[in-house]
């Protein structure tokens, strides 16, 4: 088994005051207890993250910070957006790609996806490409196909050397948010679809997290038997006592299979 990942993707939540506070309680909580097996990564909005990445810094916390979004541009006149090197000197070390409210609300497109995906692997930078079906789809038996293009939209033609900076993240749109998981069963059917799916676009085992409703009481079920190397989790993550629960679900998964 791979070392498990676990990124909670705060969303357009907590205030930079709001952040700071989270992010002390999940250093205390992890002191208290730490996370011997499992990389942990939190997703504050751009506003927070010089705040969140102090106090990571100050207090040691072994997590990472991540960008929910970056341009695919440089540099530029490119109102309200921001770059991957701006990221990358604030110490963010990771960068979500696609996620399914980036495609649905603000018009990010396949190849948008593509060229975001390329600026910011080219950075040296960990990109999570974040990909999954609608519920249409799903129930027209077409969730297959979906992951496929989009995974093609992505992935094909990307630089050999970079590619070992891509993390995936299937995470079926009706999953987000509703409190309905997928199944185990969907999940592992899906999670051997994917890395089928990156060997045959030359990702080499990629980490490939599930995200959609995931929480303390069914991160364990879904890591063990649906076979994932991780989470991307929205709501949950917003506490620190579940983040660090879920990330402790995941270290027990791993020291089981070891
Ligand atoms: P959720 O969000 O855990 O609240 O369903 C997951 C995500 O959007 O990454």
């Amino acid at each position: 088994m791979k070392k498990p990942l676990v990124i909670g993707n705060w969303k357009m939540n907590l205030d930079y005051v709001e952040a700071i506070h989270l992010m002390q309680q999940i250093g205390v909580l992890l002191r208290n207890k730490p996370v011997e097996h499992t990389d942990l990564v939190v997703t504050p909005p751009f506003v927070d993250l010089r705040s969140v990445t102090s106090v990571v810094e100050s207090d040691r916390i072994p997590v990472s910070v991540a960008a929910q979004h970056a341009s695919q541009h440089e540099s530029g006149a490119y109102t309200g957006e921001t770059s991957v090197a701006m990221l990358q000197r604030l110490n963010v070390r990771w960068v979500l790609v696609g996620h399914s409210e980036r495609r649905s609300y603000f018009q990010m497109t396949d190849d948008v996806v593509a060229s975001t995906l390329r600026a910011v692997v080219r950075s040296g930078v960990q990109a999570v490409l974040c990909f999954g079906e609608e519920l249409a789809s799903r129930e027209a038996g077409e969730h297959f196909d979906v992951v496929a293009s989009q995974l093609q939209a992505a992935l094909a033609g990307l630089d050999e050397q970079v590619r070992p900076l891509v993390t995936l993240a299937y995470e079926p749109v009706w999953a987000i948010g509703t409190g309905r998981t997928a199944s185990v069963e969907q999940v592992a059917e899906m999670m051997d679809f994917i890395r089928a799916t990156a060997a045959s676009l030359s990702l080499d085992e990629p980490h490939v997290l599930y995200g959609g409703s995931v929480n303390a009481d069914n991160a364990g079920a879904i890591m063990s038997e649906g076979r994932v190397d991780g989470f991307l989790v929205g709501g949950a993550s917003l506490k620190a006592e579940s983040f660090v629960a879920i990330a402790h679900a995941s270290d027990d998964c791993y020291d089981g299979k070891r």
